[in-house]
Order: C-alpha cells, then sequence, then structure tokens
C-alpha cells in the first residue's frame, strides 16, 4: 500500500511538472485566451469603477482580436501573476513586466509593447539622482524592478515595499518615505492627478523594456501574440492608443 501511495505521488509529480500551457489550436478552439493583469497600475491596468481598463488592457483586447479571439481578463496581486502562469492559470501576463534576466529564467516574453524606466520620485527638490538616496527610505512595489533597483544602491537606508505602486505613491505623498521609484509614465499621471502633493520628478535609475509574458515553451502563442502585436504597431492601432493615453508614441525604437 505504501509503495502504491509512493508511485501516485510520483505520477502526479511527473503530471505537474509536465504541465502544458494551453497551445494556440487549444485557445482558438475554446475561443477566448485569458489574459491576467493587476489591475492597480494607472495608467496601463486599472479599475475605472468596476471595469478593468488602460494602455494594457485596450492593448491586450485588440492583440487578441487580431488573433480572431476574446480575452478573460483575470485581475490578481503583482507578485502572483508570474507565478500563476507557470501553474497554467492563464495564458498571458500582460502587467508592465519589464524583461529581465531573472524572470527570463522562469518565464517566456514576447516582443516588447512599451519601453521606459525607473525614476525617483520626492517631495524635497535635492532628492534626484542615486546618490542623493544615501541615507533615505525609499518606496517601491514589492516583486518590481524598483525594488530590485533600489536594492542595490548603496548607502540606502531602507527599502519600503508595498503590494501596490499606488500604495507607495500614497506613502510618500503622506510623507511617511523620503521617495518613491515607479514607472516613468505612472509617476506622470501621480503628477497630474496630485498637482498639490509637491511631488518632484527626478533621474532615472534605469530603463526598461516591457512586454506580456508567456509560459516557456510554447512557440506558437508567442509567435501569433508577436505577428499580432506587430500588426497592431503597423496599421495605426497601437499608436493612436499610445497617444490616447501618453499623448505620444512609447513603443521601444
Ligand atoms: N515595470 C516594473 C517591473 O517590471 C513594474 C511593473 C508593475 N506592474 C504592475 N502591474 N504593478 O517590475
Amino acid at each position: 500500500m505504501k509503495l502504491f501511495h509512493a508511485f501516485i505521488t510520483i505520477l502526479l509529480c511527473i503530471a505537474a511538472l509536465t504541465a502544458q500551457s494551453r497551445t494556440l489550436d487549444e485557445i482558438k478552439k475554446d475561443g477566448k485566451i485569458i489574459i491576467a493583469t493587476e489591475g492597480a497600475y494607472p495608467p496601463f491596468n486599472y479599475f475605472q469603477g468596476s471595469k478593468l481598463t488602460g494602455f494594457e488592457v485596450e492593448l491586450g483586447d485588440a492583440v487578441a482580436k487580431k488573433m480572431g479571439l476574446a480575452v478573460e481578463w483575470k485581475s490578481l496581486t503583482f507578485d502572483a501573476l508570474l507565478a500563476g502562469l507557470r501553474q497554467d492559470r492563464w495564458d498571458v501576463v500582460m502587467a508592465s513586466f519589464g524583461i529581465t534576466e531573472e524572470r527570463s529564467k522562469a518565464v517566456g516574453f514576447t516582443s516588447p509593447h512599451y519601453c521606459s524606466g525607473g525614476v525617483i520620485v520626492s517631495k524635497d527638490p535635492a532628492i534626484r539622482t542615486a546618490e542623493s538616496l544615501r541615507d533615505k527610505v525609499v518606496a517601491v512595489q514589492t516583486g518590481s524592478t524598483y525594488f530590485e533597483s533600489v536594492k542595490k544602491l548603496p548607502g540606502v537606508k531602507e527599502v519600503k515595499n508595498f503590494p501596490q505602486d499606488i500604495d507607495a505613491r500614497s506613502a510618500l505623498i503622506n510623507g511617511r518615505v523620503d521617495a518613491w521609484v515607479s514607472d516613468l509614465f505612472a509617476v506622470k499621471i501621480a503628477l497630474e492627478t496630485n498637482p498639490g502633493a509637491g511631488l518632484k520628478m527626478g533621474r532615472f535609475l534605469f530603463v526598461e523594456r516591457i512586454a506580456a509574458a508567456i509560459k516557456k515553451g510554447n512557440p506558437t502563442l508567442t509567435a501569433a501574440y508577436d505577428k499580432a502585436l506587430a500588426e497592431l504597431m503597423t496599421d495605426g492601432t497601437y499608436k493612436n492608443l499610445s497617444e490616447k493615453y501618453f499623448k505620444g508614441d512609447i513603443r521601444c525604437l
């Protein structure tokens, strides 16, 4: 009996390890692709009332439409997204993930859908550069490239983690931290929507290419996604969307 149990356990482990993400054909048969995002990262993915929207959500809808698919959106906490992808709980993640070496070990990335970077924000005009973060308390979103980057800076007093980027932003607005590091475009929105808060944008800490993530070993899905995105980039759809949200074209050059 014990042997039998061990045998079943081994079988289950093998099944889990070899679990396959849905192929393009399987998704096509189903008619809808499942895309997971966070929904708390304006202007890229956020809720307007009960409606999930934003640049990435509209772009994801357009990519799926080009692929002849409907989308089922799911929204989860940022740090649960890539893990769920690896467990085949969704087909794609679109949540402003920068392509990093570390992440590329765990998941595959599509072609980038925009280029941006992490910038320093503070109320103190003297805090603008990496060097000026010395002895300071800096707020960042948990699991983000901002966290990774600030962690490596010498002399920073404390890196405060927040599950949502908007909470890291609030911590700065409320004066609980000295600085906040986030995406250039997320910061621009924050400055616009909080004109009285006295936030000032400093320098870039790094630049990054942002892409959708697809489970490793799913070449047909990745190729179809990339083809659809490339078409949107030439037929004017991408440009219109980018103009709508950013008053400019934010594609990678
Ligand atoms: N670009 C940053 C990164 O790659 C932050 C992404 C945050 N995305 C979000 N949906 N909150 O880590």
